[in-house]
């Protein structure tokens, strides 16, 4: 893999807003991940003790904030799939006061991109209260979140300056897949040792490029639907469904669009009492079992007005589809399915005239509960 990063990372160059220099980044974090964390033959490098201390668990829990919860919704599939490990993935300042019920041997990964997160250091303070081990994912070296877990893995993203998180989810993504990779492994789980991980994060950074060059479709495609909407919907089942929560999350920090992530077979059930003509609906679709229920889940709503697009892994596609992303493994497809709705949200924003980088009434990291 060739890495070519900015000398000064934190100049915005001629881009306009962080936001869009961050996106476009995200093709070199992948291949710097593989770098710091794969061998030359592809073997994860992940350090024998956190492997040995994951290794004892019974359930995995997940704790994290905002787009970092959504990560680790994704991390939830790519660990049940390559380790067997059943995996809970929590709302830290729920679960802080929740005094959930414990598994046996339980062990937690925290993710933050700032490692700061005041919710969620709540939460690992009564994790080592109890004398449970942890592994803290984020992007800051010597954050609290690092320096209070037992063991930290780095993003390696470069500094994320945008308040919107875009590189460090797609990059805790991509690191939680290596870790699985090396879990499954050292567990001989066959599952793992078939998927190649290193293939995998070659064909993201090439996807995830393809879309990135192809910006300016997408610059069109937000200006035509959702310049004008006071709302949207990003609906998936499974993984997709986890990608659609993180996309609505994007549009309603920088674009003041109210967006809804949906489960889209739930859609039926209550809230497509909200579709009226041409109310933006989104169908994200990368996953072969549930892409016809999708499809007809879009279906039901464009029988009640709704102006509906898709996002559609290549191999799934059809005539009409709006964005087609470069097919990769089912397990990967988060990686590039946020892409387009990264853009989506940027490009909203920017031609409403906000400050992109800078939405109202949020912080970048928030240090009180
Ligand atoms: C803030 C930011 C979000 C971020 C969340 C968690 O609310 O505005 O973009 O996802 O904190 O941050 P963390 O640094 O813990 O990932």
């Amino acid at each position: 893999f060739h890495v070519d990063m900015d000398a000064n990372e934190t100049d915005k160059g001629t881009y306009p807003f962080y936001m869009l220099k961050e996106i476009d980044e995200q093709p070199n974090v992948m291949r710097r991940l593989a770098q710091v964390y794969l061998s030359e033959t592809g073997e994860p490098v992940i350090s024998d003790k956190l492997l040995n201390s994951m290794k004892q668990a019974d359930r995995i829990y997940i704790v994290g904030a905002g787009t970092s919860y959504h990560a680790g919704l994704v991390g939830k599939r790519l660990f049940e799939s390559l380790t067997q490990t059943p995996t809970e993935v929590h709302v830290s300042s729920e679960f802080a006061y929740e005094e959930p019920i414990l598994s046996k041997k339980p062990f937690f990964i925290f993710l933050s991109q700032s490692g700061e997160t005041a919710d969620s250091r709540e939460v690992l303070v009564n994790v080592n209260a109890g004398g449970y081990e942890s592994l803290t994912i984020t992007n800051v070296q010597n954050s609290t979140l690092s320096r209070e877990a037992t063991y930290t893995l780095l993003l390696h993203a470069g500094p994320e300056i945008a308040v919107a998180s875009t590189k460090a989810y797609t990059a805790q993504i991509a690191l939680e897949a290596i870790l699985a990779k090396a879990l499954g492994e050292a567990d001989n789980q066959i599952v793992a040792q078939r998927f190649d991980v290193r293939h995998q994060l070659g064909l993201v950074a090439t996807g995830i490029q393809a879309l990135v060059d192809e910006k300016n479709k997408i610059e069109e495609l937000a200006k035509a639907s959702f310049l004008n909407t006071p709302n949207a919907f990003y609906i998936g089942r499974g993984v997709d469904q986890n990608v659609s929560l993180e996309a609505a999350l994007k549009l309603k920090e920088i674009s003041y669009v109210q967006a809804e992530g949906f489960a889209s077979g739930e859609l039926k059930h209550g809230t497509i009492a909200l579709i009226e003509k041409g109310t933006p609906v989104i169908g994200i679709i990368t996953q072969e079992k549930t892409a016809g229920l999708t499809r007809s889940n879009l279906q039901e709503t464009m029988a009640r007005g709704a102006h509906i697009l898709t996002i559609v892994s290549e191999s799934l596609a059809k005539p009409g589809d709006d964005i087609v992303l470069p097919d990769v493994d089912e397990l990967m497809t988060p990686l590039l399915s946020v892409v387009p709705t990264q853009l989506i949200a940027y490009y909203t924003s920017l031609n409403k005239g906000l400050d992109v980088d800078k939405p109202r009434n949020l912080a970048k990291s928030v240090t009180v509960e």
